[in-house]
C-alpha cells in the first residue's frame, strides 16, 4: 500500500484501482504512513503555521431540509436566531483584537438574510477591516448575488457539494434540491473569482467507495483553493437520528488523500472532526490539515447552532480559547498564524 501513497505524493493522483485500494485496504501502518507524508507536504508549503479563521454563524434559520442537519427547517426543537449587522461587527472587532485576519459568516439559507443585507453587512466589514479576509459560507443564491457579494468585497466562499453522486444526493437532502443546483453555484463562484471551497462529510448515510472515489475526482478536476472534510455525526432530531457517525481513521485519510492531491489547497481541521475525538484536531493538523476556525459567534447563541450532536463550541474551539489553541498546536509542534492566509498556488 505505502507505493500507491509514494505515487500519489510524487504525482498528486492515482488510477481508480490504486486510489480503490488506498480507500478499502488502508490498515493502521498505512493510515500512519499517508498521515507523515501529507503532514510533510503541508509543512514545506505553509512551514508550522497554522491559519486561523474567525467562524461567526450569523443565522440558524433554514429553508432547507437536510436530512443530515440539526438545524433543517423541520426541527420544531430549535430555537431560531439571527445576528443583526451590528452584532456581526461587534464579533468582527472582538476577533480582530485576539488577532484573526479572516472572518467567516455562517449561516442557513435564510429568506430573511436578503442579497441586499448580506451585500451591506460585507461592505460594512470592509470597510472597517479593510485588511482582513471575507469568506460567506451561505449556501445557494443566484449568482447576481454572489457577484454582489464579490463587489462588496468578500473574498471566498464556502459551500460544500456533500456528495457528487446524484443518487447518494438524493439521499442526502431532500428532492427539491439538486446537485446540478450546487455545482452550478460552485462554478459560479470560481467564474466570479471567489477562492472557493467545497467538500464533504465522511461517513455521511449510504455513502460508499465509489462514492468517495467520485467525491475525489470530483475537486480533482474541480480545483478548489479550500477543501472541507469532517466526519458525518449524527443529530438526535434529524431523520439520520440513529445513523453511524463517520469515523476518524476515515476522515483523516481521505484528509491525507486531498493534501497530497492539493499541496497548497487551504484544509481545515474541522470541528466535527474536534468533536468526534477530543485530540481529533491535533489529529486533522498532523494528517496535513492548515487551517482551524475558532468559533466567534456570541457565546450565548452557539448552542443553537447545533448541526450535529454535542458539536464543540467551547475551549480552544473558542475565539476566547485561542491561547488554549496556540497552547494546544505548541505541544504538537504548531504556531498559530497572525496572517490572512489566502490561496497561493504551489510553485512545485
Ligand atoms: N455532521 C457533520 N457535518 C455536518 N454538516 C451539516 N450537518 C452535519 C452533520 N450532521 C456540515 C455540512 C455543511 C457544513 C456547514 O456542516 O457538510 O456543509
Amino acid at each position: 500500500m505505502k507505493q500507491w501513497v509514494d505515487k500519489l505524493r510524487k504525482e498528486r493522483t492515482l488510477n481508480q484501482e490504486e486510489l480503490r485500494q488506498l480507500l478499502t485496504h488502508c490498515d493502521t501502518e498505512t493510515l500512519c504512513y499517508i498521515n507523515g507524508q501529507a503532514r510533510e507536504v503541508s509543512l514545506r508549503q505553509f512551514g508550522n503555521k497554522i491559519y486561523v479563521r474567525g467562524l461567526i454563524e450569523i443565522s440558524n434559520c433554514c429553508r432547507n431540509n437536510c436530512y443530515y442537519c440539526g438545524i433543517r427547517k423541520g426541527n420544531p426543537k430549535v430555537e431560531r436566531y439571527r445576528l443583526s449587522t451590528r452584532q456581526i461587527l461587534d464579533c468582527c472587532r472582538k476577533g480582530y483584537a485576539t488577532g484573526l485576519r479572516t472572518f467567516v459568516l455562517q449561516g442557513g439559507e435564510d429568506p430573511a438574510l436578503t442579497d441586499e443585507r448580506i451585500e451591506k453587512t460585507v461592505a460594512a466589514i470592509r470597510k472597517s477591516y479593510p485588511d482582513c479576509a471575507i469568506a460567506l459560507s451561505l449556501g445557494e443564491r443566484s449568482r447576481e448575488a454572489y457577484e454582489r457579494f464579490f463587489l462588496a468585497g468578500a473574498n471566498r466562499y464556502l459551500l460544500r457539494h456533500e456528495t457528487s453522486d446524484e443518487m447518494h444526493y438524493g439521499q442526502l437532502h431532500p428532492a427539491e434540491m439538486s446537485l446540478a443546483r450546487r455545482l452550478r453555484c460552485l462554478h459560479d463562484l470560481k467564474e466570479i473569482g471567489f477562492q472557493t471551497g467545497t467538500g464533504i462529510m465522511v461517513g455521511s448515510p449510504g455513502q460508499t467507495t465509489d462514492h468517495l472515489m467520485q467525491d475525489i475526482r470530483f475537486i480533482e478536476k474541480l480545483r478548489p483553493e479550500m477543501i472541507g472534510i469532517g466526519p458525518f455525526l449524527s443529530h438526535h432530531d434529524t431523520p439520520f437520528a440513529e445513523c453511524a457517525n463517520g469515523t476518524l481513521e476515515q476522515t483523516l485519510l481521505l484528509l491525507s488523500i486531498f493534501r497530497l492531491m492539493h499541496p497548497s489547497a487551504l484544509i481545515p481541521s474541522t470541528t466535527a472532526l474536534a468533536t468526534l475525538a477530543a485530540d481529533g484536531r491535533e489529529h486533522g493538523i498532523l494528517a496535513g490539515a492548515n487551517v482551524v476556525m475558532p468559533n466567534l459567534s456570541p457565546p450565548e447563541e452557539r448552542r443553537k447552532y447545533a448541526l450535529y450532536n454535542d458539536k464543540a463550541s467551547v475551549g480552544a474551539e473558542s475565539a476566547e480559547g485561542l491561547r488554549i489553541l496556540q497552547k494546544q498546536l505548541r505541544a504538537i509542534g504548531y504556531e498559530v498564524s497572525t496572517e490572512r492566509g489566502d490561496f497561493v498556488a504551489a510553485d512545485y
